[in-house]
């Protein structure tokens, strides 16, 4: 997704988040990710979140790490993860504006763990920045053929792959449905009444047994360096 739609987004919504509300039925493989990847935090030295989006996701990890820096290929996110960093007097967590479409400002064997919530896989073709049997773990909703083969084309081992479709988001309302999809990646914004035709027909997409419900399908992965 282009880097104008997360710059949007991050205006709009003070960052990628959204305030809809939702209940998820069955394994939510977000919620699993999470728990792994603070499990597996405090066995690294240093640590590198890939597009870290607005950063409140990485300075929630950063109790359970020595140090993370996040980078992010949106100039707007990264404002705003500054701010909060700001607030949270957290201190040891850094921001950096950088895109994976160049080459990262960040040394050979840099880090021993990187991970990738939902941001860009292309984080694997710069495999240089990772150590010598350091980890890469990520979770996605697109792109496993793309990930499988970055992974092998790079040369990492014990590639691991989980995928998970049983969870469903339920929505209690239209408004709440079309706030949620406003937030997808690249998405418009349906709340905007000028959109009202196309978000009725999102609705007639997403009933599952006369509920407003989406599918959630997600893969978590993970590789090592030799
Ligand atoms: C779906 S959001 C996830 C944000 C955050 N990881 C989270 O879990 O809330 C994807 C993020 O990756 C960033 N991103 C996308 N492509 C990128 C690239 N090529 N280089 C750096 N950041 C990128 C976007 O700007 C966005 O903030």
């Amino acid at each position: 997704m282009g880097v104008e739609w997360y710059d949007m987004i991050a205006r709009r919504n003070g960052g990628y988040r959204s305030n809809a509300v939702f209940t998820i039925d069955g394994v939510s493989a977000e919620q699993i990710y999470e728990e792994r990847l603070a499990g597996m935090l405090p066995a690294f030295d240093s640590v590198l979140d890939a597009g870290c989006g607005h950063g409140d996701f990485t300075i929630k990890m950063s109790r359970h790490a020595k140090s993370i820096i996040g980078f992010d290929n949106s100039i707007e996110m990264i404002k705003i993860a500054e701010s909060i960093k700001q607030d949270s007097k957290v201190n040891n967590v850094d921001f950096i504006y950088a895109t994976t479409k160049a080459d990262l400002p960040f040394s050979n064997g840099q880090f021993d763990f990187i991970y990738d919530r939902r941001g860009p896989t292309s984080i694997i073709n710069h495999s240089r920045i990772l150590c010598s049997g350091g980890t890469v773990f990520g979770i996605h909703t697109g792109a496993l053929t793309t990930v499988k083969e970055r992974l092998h084309n790079n040369g990492f081992i014990n590639i691991q792959i989980e995928e998970f479709n049983s969870a469903v988001i339920y929505f209690p309302n239209e408004t709440e449905f079309a706030k949620f999809i406003s937030g997808m990646p690249g998405n418009p914004d349906y709340t905007d009444p000028s959109l009202s035709k196309e978000l009725e027909m999102k609705i007639e997409e997403n009933m599952i047994n006369g509920k407003l419900s989406i599918k959630e399908y997600r893969y978590i992965w993970k590789a090592n360096k030799p």
